[in-house]
């Protein structure tokens, strides 16, 4: 199947086969209880071709710094903003999670100012044996020209560097930001326990 076949496509041409597909595993579909909706988007599993398409790469833009602190907080005493943790995955576009794949963030703090003399709101982990990851940070202030963004690269061992940016739902320069895509735009959600968001997003690499 194409891999660039859209999820509506995707939906028309071959939801009874992913159903029965999903339906088999005993995971990653929803049946609605209103009869009149019968079925509910799927979340993201194997099979579906579009959410298992390669993550979009993106510029680095101009503040990277390489070498970064291994750690899964960026969080420092007293560092003002709204705290957010962001989890999710790194696949592979064969549907396999990667365990030990390299994950290095990198943002502007709660004023929209980078550190770019240190390593503040800097850092890379490593994914576990599931392919996860876990982030603990604040949300990204907003700086002129852009959107709230997070900045990215992800690597599976021994392969390519992807770099990216993540970016944050109903966020009013979304629309004019020239490089903003909606696929890479995390689920956000306030945290359960009531102190900031809770964020998630899946890498699929190649
Ligand atoms: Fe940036």
């Amino acid at each position: 199947m194409d891999q660039k076949l859209s999820r509506r496509q995707f939906g028309a041409l071959a939801a009874p086969l992913a159903l029965a597909i999903a339906a088999g595993r005993g995971a990653g579909i929803s049946l609605a209880q209103d009869a009149e909706t019968t079925i509910l988007a799927p979340t993201p599993a194997c099979g579906d071709a579009d959410d298992f398409a390669e993550t979009l790469a993106q510029t680095e833009g101009p503040y990277f710094t390489p070498n970064s602190p291994e750690r899964m907080s960026l969080l420092d005493e007293g560092m003002p903003g709204t705290k957010l943790v962001v989890t999710g995955y790194v696949y592979s576009t064969d549907c396999t999670p990667v365990e030990g794949a390299l994950v290095d963030f990198w943002h502007c703090d709660d004023a929209g100012v980078y550190d770019n003399a240190g390593y503040t709101l800097r850092g890379h982990q490593f994914t576990d044996a599931a392919g996860r990851y876990e982030l603990t940070t604040i949300m990204p202030g907003v700086y002129t020209g852009r959107t709230r963004h997070i900045h990215v690269k992800a690597q599976k061992p021994e392969s390519d560097v992807l770099t990216s940016q993540l970016y944050f739902p109903d966020e009013p320069q979304n629309e004019s930001d020239g490089i903003f895509d909606p696929s890479l735009v995390m689920d956000l959600s306030d945290a359960e326990d009531g102190d900031g968001k809770v964020g998630f997003f899946t890498f699929v690499l190649v």
